[in-house]
Formats: structure tokens, C-alpha cells, sequence
């Protein structure tokens, strides 16, 4: 590489689609974000009460054109001026992602331009570096959202050590499973979030779940039937049900079972660096709660803005400009991983 090469931008096209978000994003020197579009999905699967994975695949396939060239349109550049294109390519909706892998296969292709393929946490994790400009691994990572509760040591960029992960529902889920049983609907966290804030989070003791043997694994599964059975108890003996004391009292449950596995991950690997990432990490309890104990611990807390926090495609070019660093290059056989694990690259 010469020098002038290295004096040179480095600019990602990224693209998402691996739920129910159609994005796309320009990102320069994987730090500043120059575009970030986002279609949403929410309205349409809201009448649904949740994703239906086939009319995902549909929308995505109807916007996604449009979304990269407003994305294109938005940073002020053409693809001549685009280094590399980064996409997700799992874990996700199959038929989802497949819309965002041939498309970036496509542009590729036809630009000429390196395809370099993203895991969607990586993207989540990665979001912390837009807003953060000093923040460098290692650090420890609370990633929380739809499909995924972890708990990773960030070693390296690209180097990852998932040291605790849910054994049942992820926490987003709990979150919506919540809400439809309460009658908030879909989607659920941003509703309870915004519910719990009128109620007492001290009014019912709901479980705090710990799996044996494994103490940063997390299991929400019984909480949300704790709270079913608490709706069923109600009814049984004609107790007026409070809906935002069931909202703030499961949040809480919910965020110190996540505050205490994350400082125990701080304290176990010798880390005073914190962040938190996924769409559960625009909570706005969740983000009071973990800013209070790291100042009281010493520990610095990262969490990127609440749009940086739901999917979005600027995450992915963060990521993807790590990896491009790095050397990963992905073929044009690329194909979607439903199920790819965290660090695993295929
Ligand atoms: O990261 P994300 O956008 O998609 C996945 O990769 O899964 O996360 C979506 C999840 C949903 O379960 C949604 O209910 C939850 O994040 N969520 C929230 C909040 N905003 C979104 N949960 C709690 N509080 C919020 N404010
Ligand atoms: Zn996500």
C-alpha cells in the first residue's frame, strides 16, 4: 500500500436486512457515519403482532434499491467512490437476509468492489464506536436484543469471547412477550419502557433467574411465566391488574439480572470498560441503572444513541470497515448464515 493510498478515506457502503429493518449506510474510516437509512417494517408486522419472516423478505426486496440510493444520495457519493460493500449475512431471517447478501453480490459485481460479510452482534457491538471515538477493545460488551442476550469480551476488533448467553428467550423477547401479555402489543419494549416510567418498580418481586453452574448465563424464560401466572392470579381472585407496576416491576427483574452478570464480567476478567449494544440497550431504565453502578464501580460506560441501538445499517458498515482492515473478503458464492456464530467466519 502506498502512502498516498493510506492517506486515502476509506468509505463502506453497508447494507442490512436481516430482520425487519431495510437499511443501508455510508461509513467513512469506520468511525463516522455519513448516511443511515432506515426502513421500517413495524407498522406492517404490527398487525401481525410480530415479524412474519415472509412478508419481511417481501418488503425488503421492494425498498432496498431505493434505501442504498438514498444512502448513496445522503453521504454525497457514487459507488466509483465506495471501497467495499459490507453486508450482513447472519444470523437472521433466512429469506431475509438473503434479499441484503444478493443484493451487495450484486453491487459488488457489477462496481468491481471487495464484498467484505458482517455477523449482525458484530454490528450491534461495532455501534458503540460512532459515538465513542475513544473507545478501543478490550472491553467487555452486554449485547441485548431481539434474538440474542450475550455476554462478550471484546479482545480485539473482530476478536470475540462470548462468556455468557441466555439459555432460554433473549431479553427483547421477554420484553415482547411482556407486553402482549399485558396488551401493549407490538413491539414491546419501547411500550414498556414508556409504560413502567408511571409505575413502581418495587410493587411485585418477580424472579431474578440464575442458572446453575453457569454465572453469567442468563434464563428469562421463568420470569415471563412469573409474570403470566401473576395475570392468571389477579384474575382468579378479581385483583384489579395494574398494568405499569407489571411493566416497571418486570423491567427492573430484567435489568439487574443484566447490570449484575455484565459487573461480575468486568470485575471476573479485569476490565473497567463497559458497553452495552442491541435494541433492549436504548432502555432508558436499563442505560440509568448500568450508568449509576459504573460510576459507583469505577467502570467506564459506553452505549451507543437509541438509533444506533435498533438495527440499522451504519452498525454493519462500523464492522464491516474492521473487517475489511483485517483482510476478510467474501466471494460472490456468499451465502446467508441463519444461525452464524459470534467470531465464527465462513
Ligand atoms: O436489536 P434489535 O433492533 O433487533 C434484533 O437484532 O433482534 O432489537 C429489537 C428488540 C425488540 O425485542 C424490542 O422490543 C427491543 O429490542 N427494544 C426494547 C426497547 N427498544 C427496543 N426493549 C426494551 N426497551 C426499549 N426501549
Ligand atoms: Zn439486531
Amino acid at each position: 500500500m502506498g502512502v498516498e493510498d493510506m492517506d486515502k478515506d476509506t468509505l463502506i457502503l453497508a447494507i442490512e436486512s436481516s430482520c425487519d429493518e431495510t437499511a443501508a449506510a455510508v461509513v467513512k474510516n469506520g468511525r463516522d457515519v455519513l448516511s443511515n437509512v432506515i426502513s421500517s417494517q413495524i407498522a406492517l408486522h404490527t398487525l401481525y403482532g410480530g415479524v412474519v419472516p415472509e412478508i419481511a423478505s417481501r418488503k425488503h426486496i421492494e425498498k432496498i434499491n431505493q434505501v442504498i440510493e438514498e444512502a448513496l444520495a445522503e453521504a454525497k457519493v457514487t459507488l466509483d467512490d465506495i471501497d467495499a460493500i459490507g453486508v450482513t449475512y447472519g444470523p437472521g431471517l433466512v429469506g431475509a437476509l438473503l434479499v441484503g447478501v444478493a443484493e451487495a453480490k450484486a453491487i459488488a459485481f457489477a462496481a468491481k468492489k471487495p464484498l467484505v460479510g458482517v455477523h449482525h452482534i458484530e454490528g450491534h457491538i461495532s455501534a458503540n464506536y460512532i459515538e465513542n471515538k475513544e473507545l478501543e477493545p478490550p472491553y467487555i460488551c452486554l449485547v441485548v436484543s431481539g434474538g440474542h442476550t450475550h455476554l462478550v469480551v471484546v479482545n480485539d476488533y473482530g476478536e470475540y469471547q462470548v462468556i455468557g448467553r441466555t439459555r432460554d428467550d433473549a431479553a427483547g423477547e421477554a420484553f415482547d412477550k411482556v407486553a402482549r401479555a399485558i396488551g401493549l402489543g407490538y413491539p414491546g419494549g419501547p411500550k414498556v419502557d414508556k409504560l413502567a416510567k408511571e409505575g413502581n418498580p418495587d410493587a411485585i418481586k418477580f424472579p431474578r433467574a440464575q442458572v446453575e453452574g453457569a454465572p453469567f448465563d442468563f434464563s428469562f424464560s421463568g420470569l415471563k411465566s412469573a409474570v403470566l401466572n401473576y395475570l392468571n392470579m389477579c384474575q382468579m381472585k378479581d385483583i384489579a391488574i395494574n398494568e405499569a407496576d407489571i411493566a416497571a416491576s418486570f423491567q427492573k427483574s430484567v435489568v439487574d439480572a443484566l447490570l449484575d452478570r455484565a459487573i461480575m464480567a468486568c470485575k471476573e476478567y479485569k476490565m473497567n470498560k463497559l458497553a452495552i449494544a442491541g435494541g433492549v440497550a436504548s432502555n432508558s431504565s436499563l442505560r440509568m441503572a448500568f450508568q449509576e453502578k459504573c460510576k459507583k464501580e469505577n467502570i467506564s460506560f459506553y452505549h451507543p444513541s437509541p438509533i444506533f441501538c435498533t438495527d440499522n445499517a451504519a452498525m454493519i458498515g462500523v464492522a464491516a470497515y474492521y473487517e475489511y482492515i483485517r483482510g476478510t473478503r467474501h466471494g460472490l458464492d456468499l451465502n446467508a448464515v441463519p444461525n452464524l456464530k459470534l467470531g465464527e467466519r465462513i
